[in-house]
């Protein structure tokens, strides 16, 4: 009997759990909808933007940011559909913007969607590398091939339009002003690699080899050519791909529980950290990667409730302060 009442309290618990975490998620989105940029609407006026992986979840949200900022934007992507209608999209809100269709790991794509989004625009002063690969799988299924697909995508892809923008990133480089500063790289990466995160080897890898290439080309880039380059290390974001196609958004509504802040992030919040990172408001940030996770990835179970704490170290206090006093004597 006893069971089965403490297995119904342990039901009820969870039921209740879930519906409060579904109505913060509500809530928080609803207010984030409201929530107008603190930033000034012309903060990047003339500015263009080139987004891999811009057409959807995350990189579509910086895209839409930086375009109601004042920037016109250029989205990579291998879906021509997807691409397209966020194009259009941005086109209905006023927002200069073109699209094409590319995949990363190949190079001749890379140097193409450059070259034809200098061809459109004039310029490149900001390249936001979004795309990513992601699945849950266990490491002893994964195959080397799947293995370095991610890092393909994740990190080489990464690099590959670094190194296909520079000529025209650089300070004085084609399109730009010699007298004004060399433009912005802004790598989306993660946070799974900070401690080690079940069944996401290859993305926990390849975010880590992102990271690095942040610092290094922050180092030389930033010393060589004036181009400032910095990440946006995301927490889980509600909405996105990431989330529904790892099937964590079930799981998250419960451990919300314990996650400082009690919430998932959303889109805006990583797009308002690109927003910092590509104006002004950040051009003496160089070489970090911001976390944008509410804390999430500090996160940790509290083993002792705060009242048992705070009594306990009342009683030690009370102890230590009526032991005697006397000279420490020596144990050899
Ligand atoms: N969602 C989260 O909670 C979360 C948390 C931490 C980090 N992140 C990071 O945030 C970024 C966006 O994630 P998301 O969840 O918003 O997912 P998403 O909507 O699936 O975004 C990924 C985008 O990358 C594009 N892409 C993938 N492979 C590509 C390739 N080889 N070449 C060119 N484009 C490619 C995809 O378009 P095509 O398939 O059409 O190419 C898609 O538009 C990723 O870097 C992800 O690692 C997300």
């Amino acid at each position: 009997m006893p069971t089965i009442l403490s297995n119904r309290a342990t039901t009820n618990r969870i039921l209740h759990r879930e519906k409060a975490s579904k109505e913060l998620q509500t809530k928080s989105r609803k207010k984030a909808s409201m929530v107008e940029s603190p930033f000034k609407p012309e903060i990047l006026r003339g500015k263009v933007a080139l987004l891999t992986g811009g057409g959807s979840g995350i990189g579509y949200e910086i895209s839409l940011q930086l375009g109601k900022h004042g920037a016109s934007i250029a989205i990579m992507g291998r879906r021509k559909h997807v691409v397209d209608s966020a194009v259009s999209s941005l086109n209905s809100l006023g927002i200069p913007a073109t699209g094409f269709e590319g995949d990363v790991r190949k190079r001749e794509d890379a140097i193409r969607v450059v070259e034809s989004t200098f061809k459109h625009f004039g310029r490149l002063d900001i390249l936001v590398n979004a795309a990513a690969g992601n699945f849950l799988v266990p490491s002893e299924d994964l195959s080397p091939n799947g293995f370095r697909t991610v890092m393909d995508i994740d990190s080489v892809g990464t690099f590959t339009m670094c190194h296909e923008a520079l000529k025209y990133l650089k300070k004085g480089g084609l399109g730009k002003d010699p007298s004004t500063a060399g433009g912005t790289i802004i790598n989306i990466s993660a946070t799974l690699h900070y401690t080690a995160t079940w069944y996401q080897i290859h993305v926990s890898a390849a975010k880590a080899a992102v990271d690095s290439i942040t610092r290094n080309l922050a180092l030389e880039w930033g010393t060589d050519y004036d181009i400032r380059v910095n990440g946006i290390a995301p927490g889980p974001i509600g909405d996105t791909a990431g989330m529904s196609k790892l099937g964590l958004e079930g799981i998250l509504s419960k451990a919300m529980e314990k996650m400082p802040l009690f919430k998932v992030g959303e889109k805006w919040d990583i797009a308002m950290a690109a927003v910092y990172l590509a104006s002004d408001a950040g051009k003496y940030v160089n070489g970090t990667t911001l976390v944008v996770d509410g804390g999430e990835w500090l996160s940790k179970p509290r083993h002792f409730p705060k009242d048992a704490v705070k009594q306990l170290s009342r009683v030690v206090e009370k102890r230590s302060r009526h032991k005697p006093a006397g000279i420490p004597r020596s144990k050899l």
